[in-house]
């Protein structure tokens, strides 16, 4: 008979309930995710049931409050807690999001928080993007030109050239669409996913780069951009509103034009 095994981590176990709620008024279970690699137990869902009446309105608030009132041990990444630097993307009631934008109010019952999925986990919600960021930096992400700079000013845009990059530059790199994304998570080794093709076609839109041609070949490939397969889990998710998968279609369609 055939044996399938799960991946390490892939079983969570109840964990400990912690109340911190005496006289509340209104209360939430916060069901949390946690694994530890130098305790060598498998992961567990504890949770914690708090008074809403004590924090902010969204999951991050919620998070720092428990690990600053209730169990220090919580482990999750933040910095501005404002939708702008991408640290704090988790898994919160199945949807990879940030948990700094996250109203609380929106979900009903007890809150599930996950680190996003298909991660190799470092610690509790702090997925290791060691991989993710390697192949950021293979696209090469940043103003590239072969021309002398102008000696008395910067390259300058037209306002139309600088609107082609609206819906590009917003990008936060949270991962949340490529941890969303089916192809990413059967290939992630060989198959770019969305945030960095919609990082490749930022560079590939923006007229002042002169690298078009390189950056094309870099690209094509039937794995790094091709595992794309218009499943749309990426654009749906995007907790910025933007659109990973018609980026990758506008790279396809470059590849397309310079074949003639
Ligand atoms: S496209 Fe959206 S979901 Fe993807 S990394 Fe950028 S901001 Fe995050
Ligand atoms: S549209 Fe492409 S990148 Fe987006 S989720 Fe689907 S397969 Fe992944
Ligand atoms: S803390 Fe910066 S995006 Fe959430």
């Amino acid at each position: 008979m055939v044996e399938f095994t799960l991946p390490a981590n892939s079983k969570v176990r109840p964990g400990k309930m912690i109340t911190d709620a005496r006289g509340a008024k209104r209360t939430k279970v916060f069901q949390v995710y946690r694994w530890n690699p130098d305790d060598g137990d498998t992961p567990r869902l504890d949770e914690y049931e708090v008074d809403l009446d004590k924090f902010g309105p969204m999951v991050l608030d919620a998070l720092i409050y428990i690990k600053n009132h209730v169990d220090s041990t919580l482990t999750f990444r933040r910095s501005c807690r404002e939708g702008i630097c991408g640290s704090c993307s988790m898994n919160i009631d199945g949807l990879n999001t940030l948990a700094c934008t996250k109203p609380i109010d929106e979900m009903d019952g007890d809150v599930k928080v996950y680190p996003l999925p298909h991660m190799p986990v470092v610690k509790d919600l702090v997925p290791d993007l060691s991989h993710a960021y390697a192949q950021l930096a293979s696209i090469e992400p940043w103003l590239q030109t072969q021309s002398p700079a102008p000696p008395d000013r910067e390259r300058f845009q037209s306002p139309e050239d600088r609107a082609k990059l609206d819906g590009l530059y917003e990008c936060i790199l949270c991962f949340c669409c490529s941890t969303s994304c089916p192809s990413y998570w059967w290939n992630p080794e060989r198959y770019l996913g969305p945030a960095v093709l919609l990082q490749a076609y930022r560079w590939l839109a923006d007229s002042r780069d002169e690298m078009t041609g390189e950056r094309l070949d870099n690209l094509e490939d039937p794995f790094r951009l091709y595992r794309c397969h218009q499943i749309m889990n990426c654009t749906r998710t995007c907790p910025k509103g933007l659109n990973p998968a018609k980026a990758i279609t506008e790279i396809k369609k470059l590849i397309v034009a310079r074949r003639g």
